[in-house]
């Protein structure tokens, strides 16, 4: 993307909160170093916390320090604060919201720039609605097309359910259109995410085995390491199916599955995507726990002192909100009809790491001496963090006078692609897209709708059905026993290392 953006005000809605000073603004602050702002902008603060403008950039400045890599960033820094405001307001009172527009135009006048708005959500989702509303009372939201524009980009979780998230969806497109409106799932917005479209779509040699007849079944893995951390008061009412698979492991499943796109634009790549969720063969609630397991990690017997979920604080101790979920899906299309996914996310896990891994079929029959037979001998690894890169798994002759196989890898490392430079993070790319308008990286409506749709049934039997068991799992380890029963046919997870080439010898979890 080489045309600079043109002149905008953001405002961020939850201002004081960890999201703006962790990810928001460091992401803008990145963008800003490298070139990719026009000369004009405004970044405005939103939210309760009584802050002045000075106050405020202090302590963005402060945060921004410890992000800093080389003198150039150094020398940004203290032009990029100056573009810093804050206007301190109860965000849930309407009657505020005209002082907030009289603050927009008092910028635009002052700067001379047309009333570009870009407004971010990061407050409690149970805000977003009001929000909307009151920008709407004071025609904030509406644009003058080829003159200014006005966008919107909401966090997760959009929605708890089916019908929350059509409830929300009403709110947002009875206000802004679609074309407005910027659902941030920040997978989309990972370079090793973005490079699987590159990997499949700009390479000839894959395309005829990326099928039902070559590939036998796949695994898309998302665990971490930690635990829930200081995130109780939402994580305790979302839980891994709502925290991760409805949006992060969707996404991936929709962008490792999809066909083709005719053009690689913003409405052919979504349209892609959303086929494939909408294809999912539907789990009925009584089937659940045939092709879904969770689980909660437990502290482990032999050391009481690490906590386990039900010990952390704020989380309830008769809490049955799932930190663990494995799943076996099928896509029922002309590609993928009868290969099983299998999906796995689960926080307390050994290691941090996403990844999704294909398994071929084998070869018809063993020619050779200790040749790898099953589906564990040719693997595609396309490692998303840590380490991310690409590995191919395959059989190669022992040297000697034998005719021996021995399992090899090839690989490729990322860092070897960006020399060494930084990875831009996900949040930089995504901001950049929406502020030059291109929501290709954003989940639309129909897809989020369709993705609640298909997990529906699962959140209600959770709910509705006492039996449906949720197995504990001890701290760092691969989650319950139990998920075992998904994989049949001699098919196995795959527990992956932090390192990519995974040779046992230098596993490092
Ligand atoms: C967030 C979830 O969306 O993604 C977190 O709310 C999770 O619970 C995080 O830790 C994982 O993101 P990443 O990029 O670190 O894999």
């Amino acid at each position: 993307m080489n045309n600079l953006a043109s002149p905008f005000i953001m405002v961020i809605f939850g201002a004081s909160g960890d999201l703006t000073s962790r990810k928001l603004i460091p992401a803008l602050f990145k963008l800003y170093c490298n070139g990719l702002f026009p000369e004009k902008f405004v970044i405005l603060g939103v939210s309760r916390t009584y802050f002045s403008d000075e106050s405020f950039r202090d302590k963005m400045h402060k945060n921004l320090e410890s992000t800093i890599i080389d003198s150039k960033e150094k020398y940004c820094l203290s032009s990029f604060v100056s573009n810093i405001f804050y206007f301190a307001m109860d965000t849930r009172d309407e009657h505020v919201y005209s002082l907030l527009s009289s603050k927009l135009e008092e910028f635009t006048g002052k700067l001379e720039i047309a009333p570009n708005y870009l407004f971010y959500l990061a407050t409690p989702p149970n805000m977003y609605s009001e929000i909307c509303k009151s920008l709407a009372k004071e025609s904030l939201q509406k644009e003058k097309p080829g003159k200014y524009w006005r966008r919107i980009i909401v966090e997760k979780p959009y929605g708890k359910d089916i019908s929350s998230a059509k409830d929300l969806d009403k709110v947002f497109t009875g206000i802004f259109k679609e074309s407005q409106i910027y659902r941030i799932d920040h997978y989309l917005g990972k370079e090793t995410v973005q490079n699987i479209l590159v990997f499949r779509f700009s390479n000839g040699i894959f395309e005829p085995l990326w099928n039902r007849n070559y590939i036998n079944y796949v695994e898309i893995t998302a665990v971490e390491k930690l635990g829930v951390l200081d995130r109780a008061g939402y994580y305790d009412g979302a839980g891994a199916l709502r925290d991760m698979v409805q949006n992060h492991l969707m996404q991936l499943l929709g962008i490792m599955a999809m066909e083709p796109p005719a053009k690689f634009n913003e409405q052919m790549f979504r349209d892609e995507v959303h086929k494939v969720i909408e294809s999912l063969r539907p789990i009925t609630e009584e089937d659940v726990s045939q092709y879904v397991v969770r689980g909660q990690y437990v502290s482990p017997s032999d050391n009481n002192t690490v906590k386990g979920y039900r010990d952390e604080n704020g989380i309830n101790p008769d809490s049955r909100t799932e930190t663990f979920v494995a799943m076996k899906l099928f896509i029922d299309n002309w590609r993928w009809s009868g290969v099983p996914f299998f999906i796995r996310t689960g926080k307390a896990m050994p290691t941090k790491v996403s990844e999704i891994v294909i398994h071929f079929n084998s070869t018809p029959y063993e020619l050779f001496e200790k040749q790898c037979t099953g589906l564990y001998c040719n693997k595609l690894i396309i490692r998303i963090l840590p380490d991310e890169g690409i590995v191919l798994e395959f059989g190669l002759k022992e040297p000697g006078s034998s005719f021996e196989v021995r399992q090899v890898s090839m690989d490729f490392k990322y860092d070897s692609l960006s020399e060494g430079k930084r990875l831009p993070e996900a949040y930089e790319r995504l901001l950049l897209d929406c502020i030059m308008g291109d929501p290709m990286l954003y989940s639309r409506t129909d897809t989020v709708e369709a993705s609640w749709k298909f997990l529906d049934p699962v959140l209600k039997s959770w709910e509705n059905d006492e039996n449906n068991p949720l197995y504990g799992y001890p701290v760092g380890t691969w989650g319950p026993i139990e998920q075992e029963k998904l994989m049949t046919d001699g098919r196995t997870w795959t527990n992956p290392c932090k390192n990519l080439t995974n040779n046992k010898d230098y596993c490092l979890l």
